[in-house]
């Protein structure tokens, strides 16, 4: 259960939250080379995680940035792929699913070790990567992990065009909801209701998260074997073989993980053509994927950008926070990004903190349940990028100062509530505890 952390006073001052900020980063930080995103809950490398946890380490310990990303790249496959866990830990055993039940012997270019799960998660490296070089412009290693890692950033961008894009769209598709990052978001909920469990069949498990967050903070019984049985269709696929594409029943081209996958792009190639290297590739990826979601991923009614289920041949017509990633990408038109502004601003007017993961006037709406309502603190600091971007610098003060008004107010947690009319009831954020990439991101909106 979650225990209100000692050190936080009701209010610190910038000082002290930057301080508590450092000293999380400093208690997560693990060998061989990473930071845990939070020590109970999730106790070894997550992929996305350690991207965000890079952009604020760079303030405080540039050396911790760069090995941060070194290190997840020792788990990269083969084939090109991130995983989404690296193990580096096998003795670790508070954590469901382990490193066993993964099993990626099945496929051949996994590597032995360190030990990984078999999915992968949104492609933020290359973005990362050129936030460090921006740091760092003239630091001799940042210039040498930048460009030993390009080659390795760009193979993991070709697993996607791949393997996740058979019929070369230009839009990846995902089929575990846990590669989203999103992964209880009700965006899934139809694709989930699709999938028919036999229990008969379902290998046994014992899950490990709701002995550490609240139940209700967390996904449902009924989702977790839906995880589970996703986890199983990979599995007998190698994780990368087409039967994936053929049988799974979650198939989907999402927001967050385009849009993020076209921001690395073309951060790739502005560091590509810094160093001379060749971005003919990366330049047709980044065409083809562009025009591909604003064609299919702008909902004309509900006038946001959706997700496309695959399966289904239909968008997903919800609004959801995924949506505002294409501004940090640079994906929507002028037109467009107004229309999110305002949504936004609609959404701040009527006395919600921003941004909240899932539209609050959906029936699907739950304040408290992980994706499903609350407010993550990277996501802010993508949408304060994005809108920052746009010129829209007054909603993006907004979205800057709600993400550090929660951290100062709620500890620093793993997500938090977004209705204000809730917050003089609470006492502490949600989900996990000492969380890094909420000190991480918290540092570089404060910092920067
Ligand atoms: C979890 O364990 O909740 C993660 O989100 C899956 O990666």
């Amino acid at each position: 259960m979650n225990s209100r952390p000692l050190l936080l006073a009701k209010i610190m001052t910038k000082q002290e939250l930057l301080q508590t900020a450092r000293e999380t980063l400093e208690a997560n930080w693990r060998a061989p080379g990473f930071s845990v995103p939070s020590g109970r809950l999730y106790p070894f490398q997550w992929n996305w995680d350690s991207g965000f946890t890079s952009i604020g380490n760079a303030h405080i310990n540039p050396q911790r940035a760069l090995r941060e990303m070194e290190t997840l790249f020792t788990g990269q496959w083969a084939n090109g792929m991130v995983p989404h866990i690296i193990f580096h830990s096998e003795k670790e055993t508070t954590y469901f699913p382990n490193f066993d039940f993964w099993d990626t012997t099945v496929n051949a270019g996994a590597p032995q070790r360190p030990k990984t799960s078999g999915i992968t998660q949104p492609a933020v490296h290359g973005f990362v990567l050129e936030h460090l070089l921006n740091t760092f412009p003239d630091d001799a290693a940042t210039i040498a992990t930048v460009k030993a890692l390009f080659p390795r950033v760009v193979n993991s961008h070709r697993f996607l065009y791949i393997y996740r894009d058979p019929e070369r769209e230009g839009l990846m598709f995902m089929y575990h909801p846990w590669e989203t990052g999103r992964d209880n978001s009700p965006l899934w909920d139809a694709s989930m209701d699709r999938i028919v469990i036999d229990k008969g069949t379902l290998p046994a498990y014992t899950r490990q998260d709701t002995k550490i967050a609240a139940a209700d903070e967390r996904p449902t019984a009924d989702q977790y074997d839906r995880y589970v049985h996703q986890l199983e269709l990979g599995k007998r696929n190698g994780y990368d073989g087409p039967g994936i594409f053929a049988e799974s029943e979650i198939l989907i081209q999402d927001t967050l993980m385009n849009a993020l996958l076209i921001k690395s792009n073309a951060s790739l190639i502005r560091i590509g053509q810094r160093f001379g290297f060749d971005v003919g590739e990366l330049e047709e990826w980044q065409q083809q994927s562009t025009r591909a979601f604003q064609q299919k991923l702008w909902h004309e009614e509900l006038q946001t950008f959706v997700p496309y289920d695959v399966r289904a041949g239909a968008q997903i017509a919800e609004r959801e926070i995924g949506s505002f990633t294409a501004l940090s990408a640079g994906i929507a038109s002028d037109k467009q990004a107004k229309i999110l502004n305002d949504y936004l601003q609609s959404l701040h007017d009527r006395g919600f903190y921003l941004c909240p993961s899932f539209d609050p006037d959906s029936p699907h709406f739950d304040s408290r349940r992980y994706w499903r309502g609350p407010i993550w603190p990277h996501m802010n600091w993508l949408i304060h990028d994005g809108l920052k971007n746009y010129g829209f610098g007054k909603m993006a003060e907004v979205v800057r100062n709600d993400a550090i008004h929660l951290i100062r107010e709620f500890g620093f947690y793993e997500y938090f509530d977004c209705q204000k009319n809730t917050a003089p009831d609470l006492t502490q954020g949600y989900g996990g505890d000492q969380f890094s990439w909420t000190a991480a991101c918290l540092i570089d909106l404060i910092e920067t």
